[in-house]
């Protein structure tokens, strides 16, 4: 990385609203030189809206942005240094994939395009497929030449909306990869939209989680997973439980909570919610850090494990794990995720067991939220 910030996205109280409808409320955002940074959010939530203003589309209500040092709010699309990648990708159907990706040094009136737009389609690897028609190539393929057409401009900046969204699953996880390969190689700002949190968190270094017009949480993939600060991010990021507890004491650095007559154990630092005694906190874990084993072994698990009891109530074998849903006094539907090694043939539907867990994997959220934020059910109603 460079010191060099004529990259940096810098976002300040923009906003957009359309009539009485905020669909952005007022975002303060700062995207370094270089990173690749994702915009994920639920549909509608405001991406696109986002991403459009910093391309210069659509007017900020309020607001600034700024490229580098740059003032562009007042500025035309074609005057930032900035392009766009749509899910869409258009390639001009009649022209070969050579002339599709010289497009636009050809407008801008310039003759000797054969290296660039040859180095261009060595970075995307279609070398090869010059001379072919959009029609010809694949969806991945099409959606490479998009990259190359948007990258010959040399953008400061490319914004990518939903670029993948029109691919199956298997092209688009390549694709991912592609992406990031590219972007790690041409070292330029990448601000990608997207609804899928395993895209966002595969490519990106910085995610912000948003809802409702507004960023929930800024972070790397594995903060944002590991520290969510709101149900919403817990949910949208993969599957957590949640215990609703009441703070009992303080142990060292950890908080002794009581849930369903048991206690368990959260570190301070892990919890975003006020810790005064009597209070209420929700005990957030992630499915893959629980154990589960038969009732009568209770007494072999160590010492110092959070530990519930329960009974399962489904359980579905994908492949490299088996995920078990447990209905427990203190949360209806746990979920666990036990990876294949040993199969207990015990634990089947019906089974008493003890679930346990290292407390230091415990995440502690204010109670006042919706539990189901951000979770599929959520979203159907
Ligand atoms: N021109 C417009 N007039 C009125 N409302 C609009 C307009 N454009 C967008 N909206 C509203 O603003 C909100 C945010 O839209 P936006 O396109 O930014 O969502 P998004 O997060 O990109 O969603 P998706 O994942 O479905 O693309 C939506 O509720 C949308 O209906
Ligand atoms: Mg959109």
């Amino acid at each position: 990385m460079t010191n060099d910030t004529s990259g940096d996205v810098r976002l300040s109280g923009i906003a957009k609203t359309y009539g009485s409808f905020t669909a952005v409320h007022p975002l303060d955002l700062t995207v370094p030189q270089g990173s690749f940074f994702a915009l994920l959010g639920a549909s509608g939530c405001g991406k696109t809206t986002t991403l459009r203003m910093i391309a210069g589309l659509e007017e900020p209500s309020a607001g600034t942005v700024h490229l580098g040092d740059q003032d562009v709010t007042a500025l035309p699309p074609y005057k930032r240094p900035v392009n766009t990648v749509f899910q869409s990708y258009a390639l001009f159907p009649h022209l070969d994939i050579f002339e599709n990706v010289a497009f636009g040094l050809r407008r801008r009136g310039i003759k000797s395009v054969k290296k660039q737009v040859g180095d261009m389609l060595d970075l995307v690897q279609l070398g090869e497929q010059a001379r072919k028609k959009p029609h010809q190539l694949s969806g991945g393929q099409q959606q490479r030449v998009a990259v190359a057409r948007a990258l010959i401009n040399h953008p400061k900046v490319l914004l990518l909306d939903e670029p993948l969204g029109a691919l199956d699953l298997k092209l688009r996880r390549q694709m991912q990869l592609e992406l990031k390969r590219i972007q790690t190689e041409v070292g330029i700002t990448f601000v990608h939209v997207t609804h899928d949190q395993e895209e966002a968190m595969t490519m990106a270094d910085t995610v912000a989680v948003m809802n409702a017009g507004r960023v929930e949480q800024l972070g790397s993939p594995t903060d944002l997973y590991e520290n969510p600060r709101t149900t919403f991010v817990a949910n949208f990021l993969g599957t957590s439980n949640f215990i609703e507890a009441e703070v009992d004491s303080k142990s060292g650095d950890d908080v002794v909570l009581k849930a369903g007559g048991g206690k368990l154990l959260l570190p301070g630092a892990r919890c975003s919610a006020p810790t005064t005694t009597g209070g209420k906190v929700l005990v957030g874990v992630r499915p893959e850090k629980i154990s589960l084993v038969p009732a009568e072994e209770a007494g072999e698990i160590p010492e110092g494990r959070n530990r519930i009891t329960g009974r399962i109530a489904d359980s579905s074998f994908i492949g490299v794990s088996t995920q078990y849903v447990v209905d427990s006094p203190v949360c209806p539907d746990f979920e666990v995720y036990a990876q294949n090694i040993d199969r207990d043939t015990r634990l089947v539907p019906g089974a008493e067991v003890v679930l346990h867990w290292n407390p230091a994997h415990t995440f502690g959220l204010d109670a006042s939220q919706d539990i189901d934020a951000g979770t599929e059910e959520e979203a159907v109603v």
